[in-house]
Formats: structure tokens, C-alpha cells, sequence
């Protein structure tokens, strides 16, 4: 797909692999609405996008408020007309055993790496559906392929986003022309060890970056954009992107 003057939703914008993916497309001539919470960063990355020669727009919006939601998607088509991407990407990883029941941490981790990624999909697909097409691209991991201890929750969470993904396409690649690919990441450079409450998994995920080379934000946006600018006619359906001296 041609990117140039397409309009693209980023959730999770604000930081980390978000963030690095609103850059590039907007480097490849997208307009992006950024959306998060932390409206200084998103206000931030819109400066910079638009310096760069790009076009932005900020969007705060928790992904866990179906209204938020849908006010954001409206603001975005509002601004550029179209809704052409949605890059469901918001998410969080707050990890430990199960046993701690820690557990407004796994409602956290269920309501934002799922339901939000749920509301923000109810929103943009109306618009790529009256568009005649679209292409919607979640944010799932490793852990959506695979599960580890410590990561019960957090891997149940992105379990589900692998199989609305798939689940997703299904029903709306063939019928709508809107295609949906799910990206399964596993270590990359963010903020989102930052979160962990549980101090042994905090400093276990700490040391993982003494024992392999860590993805870079950016490189996980070049495969998003990789996907996108496929021909019309090729759906990547799912990546799976990791460390080469990642040992699990
Ligand atoms: N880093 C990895 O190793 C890795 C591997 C596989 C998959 N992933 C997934 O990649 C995605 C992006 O994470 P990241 O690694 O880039 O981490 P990050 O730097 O912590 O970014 C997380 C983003 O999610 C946003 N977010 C969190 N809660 C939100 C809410 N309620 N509403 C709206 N936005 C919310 C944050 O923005 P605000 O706080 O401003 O709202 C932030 O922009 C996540 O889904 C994560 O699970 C990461």
C-alpha cells in the first residue's frame, strides 16, 4: 500500500515502540494521530514529527474508556478525513506470580492489552469499513505465543490479542478489504519494565539486557512499516520479531 497521505491511529504513542512507529510513518508521509495518555509527551512528539516536515495530531485517550476512545478516533477523522491505519499498540506488563494475587494488576493488564485494544477496534473499523479498506495492526509478543512463569496474566492477555487477531482477519480481510496483521515482539528497548511492582521480576527483566541485545524501538516500527506497505493484494498476517541472541 501506498503510505503517502494515509491517515494512521498510533495507541501507545507516547513511549517506546508507539512512539518510534508514529515517527516513521510520518516520515513516509502519513498523518498520524498520536494517542495516550500523557498528553505533555504526545504534545512533545508532535512538535518533532511536524519539524521533521510531517503531520500529527495529539490524542489523549485512555484505551480503557470506550468514550475516550471513541471521541479520539472522531478527533483524528475529524482532522484528516479518513481513519486508514489503526495501530493498536497501548499496553502494559506488570509481572509476577500468580500466587501474589496482585490482582488490580492483572484487571490493569486485562483492561488496557485487551479491552482497550477491543474499544479502539470497535471505533476505526466503521470508517475502514464505509473507506471500502483499512489495515489494522496489533500489538501482541512473544508472550502471545508462548508462556513463561512470572507472565500467567500478562500472557493469557496477549494470548487473546494473537487470537482476535486472527479471528479478526478472518471475518474482515475477505469481506471489507481490511487487513490485520499481529505483531509478536520479544524484547525490545521501552518503558515497560518501568511498571513492574513485583521487585524479583523487576530485576530478572532488568538483567535479560545483560544477556542478549535487546530490539530497538524502531526496528519493530520497520516491520510494522514492512507489513503496511505490502501490496494490496498480501496480508502479513502475523510477525514474529525477536532478538537474534534472544535464547528463549
Ligand atoms: N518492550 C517489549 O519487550 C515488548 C515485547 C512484546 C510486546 N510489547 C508490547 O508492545 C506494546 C508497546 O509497549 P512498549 O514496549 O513500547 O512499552 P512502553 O514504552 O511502556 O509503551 C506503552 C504505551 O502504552 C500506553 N498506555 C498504557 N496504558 C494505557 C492506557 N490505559 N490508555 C492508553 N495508552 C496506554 C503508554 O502511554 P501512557 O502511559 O501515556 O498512556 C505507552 O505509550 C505493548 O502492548 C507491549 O505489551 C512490548
Amino acid at each position: 500500500m501506498e503510505l503517502n497521505g494515509k491517515v494512521a491511529l498510533v495507541s501507545g504513542a507516547s513511549s517506546g515502540i508507539g512512539a518510534a512507529t508514529a515517527r516513521k510513518l510520518a516520515a513516509n508521509g502519513v498523518k498520524v494521530g498520536v494517542a495516550a495518555r500523557r498528553l505533555d509527551r504526545l504534545e512533545q512528539l508532535v512538535s518533532e514529527i511536524r519539524a521533521a516536515g510531517g503531520e500529527a495530531v495529539a490524542i489523549a485517550m485512555d484505551v480503557t474508556d470506550p468514550a475516550a476512545v471513541a471521541v479520539g478516533v472522531k478527533k483524528l477523522a475529524d482532522t484528516y478525513g479518513a481513519i486508514d491505519i489503526a495501530f493498536n499498540n497501548a499496553g502494559l506488563m506488570p509481572i509476577s506470580d500468580v500466587e501474589s494475587l496482585k490482582t488490580d494488576e492483572w484487571h490493569r493488564m486485562m483492561d488496557v492489552n485487551v479491552k482497550g485494544l477491543l474499544n479502539t477496534t470497535a471505533e476505526v473499523l466503521p470508517y475502514m469499513k464505509k473507506q471500502g479498506g483499512g489495515h489494522i495492526v496489533n500489538t501482541s509478543s512473544i508472550a502471545g505465543r508462548k508462556v513463561f512463569p512470572g507472565l500467567a496474566v500478562y500472557c493469557s492477555s496477549k494470548h487473546a490479542v494473537t487470537a482476535f487477531s486472527e479471528g479478526l482477519r478472518l471475518e474482515v480481510a475477505p469481506k471489507h478489504n481490511i487487513r490485520v496483521t499481529c505483531i509478536q515482539p520479544g524484547a525490545v528497548e521501552s518503558e515497560l519494565f518501568e511498571h513492574i511492582s513485583d521487585e524479583k521480576y523487576r530485576e530478572q527483566m532488568e538483567q535479560l539486557k545483560d544477556q542478549m541485545t535487546f530490539l530497538k524501538a524502531e526496528d519493530i516500527a520497520d516491520t510494522i512499516l514492512f507489513a503496511l506497505k505490502a501490496p494490496k493484494h498480501v496480508n502479513v498476517a502475523e510477525v514474529f520479531v525477536l532478538p537474534t541472541t534472544q535464547p528463549w
